[in-house]
């Protein structure tokens, strides 16, 4: 059942995050190259037609059961209260989330509740003002905490807040970050910083799982490891006394989860990455508009591409000689 998303290491991919623009309102160092990049021109966008095409092809043909809303930032795209109730709406789907940076985000809240989003990521990589404003090249440090609240209060199920850690830049706010959790029933997550085209990325910026661990762990020992609920998470999720939230690790560099991964990418042009750190993409929206395709000819297209999925790190042993897109391109 569902083989065009089983890869040949048995891995069945029945989670899609589909970027929905190139743009973002925010710079981050990490993630968007210094120079900016060429934006794609928006008439090489999927439309919310070809979008919601695709999501029903994925559902009812490779059973993807959860969609993840990305960008650039999702928020900029116009339409998307009307994407997320498309999405909500297809057979199959029972998870819509999405990836925001938070700063156009709270008064879109409700509406996106109502239309079926069930959780929020928010990145958020520093609690100060003049830190924030370095990290991500624009101001907005209270926005995003004012959405993030927002969110909490009107019940949004699950609130996440990804916090890319980088030597010398936010190192020193590990702590404060895990008050944060201490305080608000979020899940604060520690990201170990990756390797994308023109993000500076160097060895000794890298802050590893260890590393952060066992700063942590001296000042709250009570911390403990809580069993995954499936094994394709990408988190490793802790808890500790009398804490409303949790604190988690992303550790994609020195401790790959890629034997779980049940992840797949629709780019906003329309290309499929079957790996984070893949350049072998397909064109989707070529084979739609260019070609006419059907959706059995889509489904062999992508049944292919799932095929030649390598079994980790797009088969890299080295990310930080792999050409790839910028992470502005990728989202996440
Ligand atoms: P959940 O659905 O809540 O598990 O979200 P997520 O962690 O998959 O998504 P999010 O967009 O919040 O990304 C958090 C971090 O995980 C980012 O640094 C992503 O780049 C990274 N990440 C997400 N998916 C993958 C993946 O398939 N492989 C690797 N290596 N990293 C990933
Ligand atoms: N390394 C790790 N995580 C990154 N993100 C963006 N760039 C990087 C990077 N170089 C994170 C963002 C966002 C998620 C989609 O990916 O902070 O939360
Ligand atoms: Fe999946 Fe590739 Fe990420 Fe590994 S690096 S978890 S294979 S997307």
């Amino acid at each position: 059942q569902f083989s065009m998303l089983t890869d040949t290491f048995n891995r069945h991919h029945d989670y899609l995050r589909i970027s929905l623009t190139e743009r973002c309102n925010l710079r981050c160092l990490y993630c968007m190259p210094e120079d900016g990049i060429d934006l794609a021109p928006k008439d090489d966008l999927l439309t919310t037609e070809e979008i919601e095409r695709l999501v029903k092809l994925f559902a009812k043909e490779g059973g993807v059961r959860k969609v993840r809303l990305t960008g650039g930032e999702p928020t900029v795209r116009k339409d998307l209260t009307d994407i997320v109730e498309r999405i909500s709406r297809i057979d199959g789907i029972e998870h819509v989330a999405m990836t925001t940076n938070g700063v156009a985000l709270k008064s879109k809240l409700d509406a996106l509740k109502r239309n079926g989003l069930k959780s929020i990521n928010v990145s958020l990589d520093s609690l100060v003002k003049a830190k924030f404003e370095f990290m991500t090249r624009r101001d907005g440090l209270e926005k995003v905490l004012k959405s993030i609240d927002e969110a909490i209060r009107i019940g949004i199920e699950t609130v996440k807040v990804n916090v890319v850690v980088v030597r010398g830049q936010n190192d020193d706010e590990l702590l404060d970050f895990v008050q944060f959790a201490k305080e608000k029933p979020v899940n604060v997550r520690f990201i170990e910083y990756m390797p994308f085209n023109g993000n500076k990325w160097e060895t000794r910026k890298m802050v590893s799982y260890a590393e952060m661990f066992d700063t942590i762990q001296k000042k709250y020992p009570s911390i403990a490891r809580i069993p995954d609920e499936t094994k394709s998470e990408v988190g490793k999720n802790f808890q500790i006394d009398d804490f409303q939230g949790t604190v988690s690790f992303v550790t994609s560099m020195t401790n790959h989860f890629c034997g779980g991964c049940n992840r797949l990418r629709i780019l906003a042009d329309g290309n499929l990455k079957v790996c984070l750190f893949g350049n072998a993409e397909v064109s989707l929206r070529d084979a739609m508009r260019v070609d006419n395709a059907s959706d059995d000819v889509l489904k062999a297209i992508v049944e292919g591409a799932v095929k030649r999925k390598k079994a980790k790190h797009a088969g890299m042993e080295n990310l930080a000689f792999m050409e790839n897109r910028s992470m502005i391109r990728i989202g996440g």
